[in-house]
């Protein structure tokens, strides 16, 4: 493994992110704060809900997908960014395995544990692959990618719509400048649809995503010292028509002050005062090809569900 990351590096950032949106106005978390090893639990629970349709919807794009991706890239490198528990990848790795043009995979995930784990499995179901786990965060680590050709990286799961349209726009730019011309983009993204089935997905009758979304408040004391009360703040999903994004919020029922000792900082909320914890941006296929010509990439195919609930989209670097 290589490990572009140390714990200090993350306390320095969750210190940082924590002040600046806790000091805004209207106040804001990022949604990577979820993911201690209690969010993440939640998380993969969330992906089994039956409300939460992107994950199996994927999975079933990609099963389709995968020998056709595979033969079109005949990728030597796979990456891929935030791969967690690499459980997709299988799909990817059987595929380009099968057409033995494979040799190395790269995971990176900002989490070590996580990462770990996968990169032991991984090894122990495909022998013949040399894979280098990667510990670092794929907003900042993309120029340390290893060098080979016919590299592919890979960013699924829909992970690209918890970016502003400015971070998503850096963000493809990034990976452009990490690829030579004809190296590959495969990204997962979810698409617009009823918000009678986005919301939901959100929202979820057994309150397992409102769980998830209080769970950054946890974190926030455990790590900060803080006195968040998670019970205190409803969870609010809701649809942005405007921006065709779901914005997660958590809500305060009452008044109330919060103190957070690890920032030297008290933060005051009226009641009904609304925190965001994440946007989750949902796509539209011309409005994706065009953000990716913008950074440099061409498309080359574009595989979805029969109800275009989810798109899988490969781009080629120009
Ligand atoms: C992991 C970012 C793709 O936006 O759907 C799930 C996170 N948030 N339920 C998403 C999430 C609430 C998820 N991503």
């Amino acid at each position: 493994m290589i490990n572009l990351i140390d714990d200090d590096d993350i306390a320095r950032a969750l210190r940082s992110d924590v002040r600046t949106g806790l000091t805004a106005a209207p106040k804001w978390l990022p949604p990577k704060w979820f993911y201690d090893a209690r969010g993440s639990a939640l998380f993969e629970e969330i992906t089994r809900l039956p409300e939460y349709y992107p994950t199996r919807t994927e999975r079933a794009v990609l099963t389709e997908a995968a020998p056709a991706i595979a033969r079109i890239t005949e990728a030597k490198t796979l990456v891929e960014l935030g791969s967690g528990s690499s459980e997709k990848t299988r799909l990817l790795l059987d595929a380009m395995l099968g057409r033995g043009t494979l040799g190395s995979f790269v995971p990176l995930d900002v989490s070590a544990s996580a990462l770990s784990a996968a990169v032991d499995s991984l090894g122990v179901s495909y022998p013949g692959l040399t894979v280098t786990g990667i510990v670092g965060d794929f907003a900042r680590h993309l120029g340390h990618l290893p060098d080979g050709d016919n590299r592919v990286i890979a960013f699924l799961g829909g992970t690209i719509g918890n970016l502003t349209p400015a971070d998503r726009a850096t963000f493809l730019a990034s990976v452009r400048q990490a690829l030579r011309p004809g190296e590959w983009l495969l990204l997962g993204a979810d698409l617009v649809k009823d918000p009678a089935v986005l919301v939901p997905a959100y929202d979820d009758a057994a309150g397992v995503t409102a769980a998830f979304n209080r769970n950054v408040l946890a974190v926030v004391n455990r790590e900060l010292g803080a006195d968040f009360d998670p019970p205190a703040f409803a969870h609010v999903a809701l649809w942005n028509p405007e921006q065709e994004w779901i914005e997660m919020r958590l809500r305060a029922g009452t008044a109330q002050r919060v103190r957070i000792p690890g920032l030297d900082l008290t933060v005051e909320f009226a009641a009904g005062e609304e925190l965001r914890t994440e946007i989750s941006a949902k796509f539209r296929q011309a409005g994706l090809t065009a953000e990716l010509a913008a950074a440099g990439f061409e498309l080359s195919h574009w595989w979805t569900d029969p109800r275009e609930w989810f798109g899988v989209v490969l781009a080629q670097a120009r």
